[in-house]
C-alpha cells in the first residue's frame, strides 16, 4: 500500500532534500510551496530516480486559508497522509520597529499559523494512519529571544513548544512528533530574510541536505527533538543554564550586520 508524506516548503533548501529523503525510502510525496515550476521539476527528478508518484500541491500559506486549501487538496486526492513535513518557514531580519507589519504578519501567518492550522487538519487521518509521524522544522532560534529578528525566533519558540507538547499527547496514540533544530544552514532563507550580511551567517554553514537527513532519521527514530550539529547542541545546552538576559544579548551580537 502506498505511503504518503505531505512536505510544505519542497521547492527548495531544506524541504526540498526532506522530500529526496522521504522519496528514497518509498514515500508518495504531496510537494507544497507556491513556486508550481520548481515542484513540477522535483516531481519530475523523483520519479525518474525512485519512480515515486507526487502530487504538486500549490498553495501560499503566508496568507489566511492557504493551509485549508492544501488540506482541500490532499482529501480531494483521497490522500490519507502517513507523514506531516511542516517545513515551509520565513523570517525578516532587522529591528521589529523598522518592519513592514505585512511582512511581520505574514511571518507569523507561514511559521505559526499555517503549520498549527495543517497539523489540525491533517491530524485525522494521521490518527487513521497511525503509526504516523509529524516533523516540524523550527530552528536553534527557539531557544532564546532573537533581538533584531525577534519574530522569527518567537515563531521558531512557539513551533517548539507546540511540538513537545503535541508528542507527549499524540504519542500514545501512535503519531510522535519530532521537532527539528537546524543552525545556520545553506539555502535561499538569508537571502529571503535579507539578513546575508548578519555575523550569524558568516562562517561554515551546514548543508541542506546533511540537516534533511538528519531530521528525516530522527523523525525515523521517533525523537522528540533534534538539534542539527554538535556545536548547535552544545549551544542549546549552554542556553538551558544561562540567565535568560545574557542568552537575549548574546543573540543580539550574533545577529549583528559585519
Ligand atoms: N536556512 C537556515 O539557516 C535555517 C536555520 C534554521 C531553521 N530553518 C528553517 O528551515 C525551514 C526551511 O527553510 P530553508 O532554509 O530551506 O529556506 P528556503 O530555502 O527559503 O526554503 C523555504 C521553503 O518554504 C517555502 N515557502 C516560503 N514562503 C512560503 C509561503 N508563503 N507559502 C508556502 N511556502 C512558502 C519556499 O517555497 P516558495 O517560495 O516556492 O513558496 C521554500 O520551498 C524554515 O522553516 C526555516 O525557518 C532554516
Amino acid at each position: 500500500m502506498e505511503r504518503w508524506a505531505v512536505v510544505t516548503g519542497a521547492s527548495g533548501g531544506i524541504g526540498l532534500e526532506i522530500a529526496r529523503e522521504l522519496a528514497q525510502r518509498g514515500y508518495a510525496l504531496v510537494l507544497s510551496a507556491r513556486s508550481a515550476d520548481k515542484l513540477d521539476a522535483l516531481a519530475g527528478q523523483l520519479h525518474q530516480a525512485h519512480g515515486t508518484r507526487s502530487l504538486v500541491a500549490v498553495a501560499d500559506l503566508g496568507r489566511p486559508g492557504g493551509a485549508d486549501a492544501l488540506a482541500r487538496m490532499v482529501a480531494d486526492a483521497g490522500i490519507e497522509p502517513k507523514v506531516l513535513v511542516n517545513n515551509a518557514g520565513s523570517g525578516l531580519f532587522g529591528a521589529f520597529a523598522q518592519a513592514d507589519p505585512a511582512r511581520t504578519q505574514e511571518t507569523v501567518e507561514l511559521n505559526v499559523a499555517a503549520l498549527t492550522r495543517l497539523t489540525s487538519l491533517l491530524l485525522p487521518a494521521l490518527l487513521r494512519q497511525a503509526p504516523a509521524r509529524i516533523l516540524n522544522v523550527a530552528s536553534t532560534a527557539a531557544f532564546q529571544p532573537g533581538p533584531g529578528m525577534a519574530v522569527y525566533f518567537a515563531s521558531k519558540a512557539y513551533v517548539l513548544s507546540l511540538g513537545e507538547a503535541l508528542d507527549a499527547e499524540l504519542a500514545p496514540h501512535g503519531v510522535r512528533v519530532t521537532t527539528l533544530c537546524p543552525g545556520a544552514t545553506q539555502t535561499g532563507f538569508q537571502a529571503r530574510a535579507e539578513g546575508e550580511r548578519s555575523a550569524l551567517f558568516q562562517g561554515r554553514m551546514a548543508s541542506a541536505a546533511d540537516v534533511a537527513r538528519y531530521g528525516v532519521q530522527a523523525m525515523e527514530q521517533g525523537r522528540r527533538v533534534a538539534v542539527h550539529g554538535v556545536v548547535n547542541q552544545w549551544l542549546a545546552l549552554g542556553v538551558k543554564f544561562s540567565p535568560r538576559r545574557l542568552a537575549t544579548a548574546i543573540a543580539a551580537w550574533k545577529m549583528r550586520s559585519v
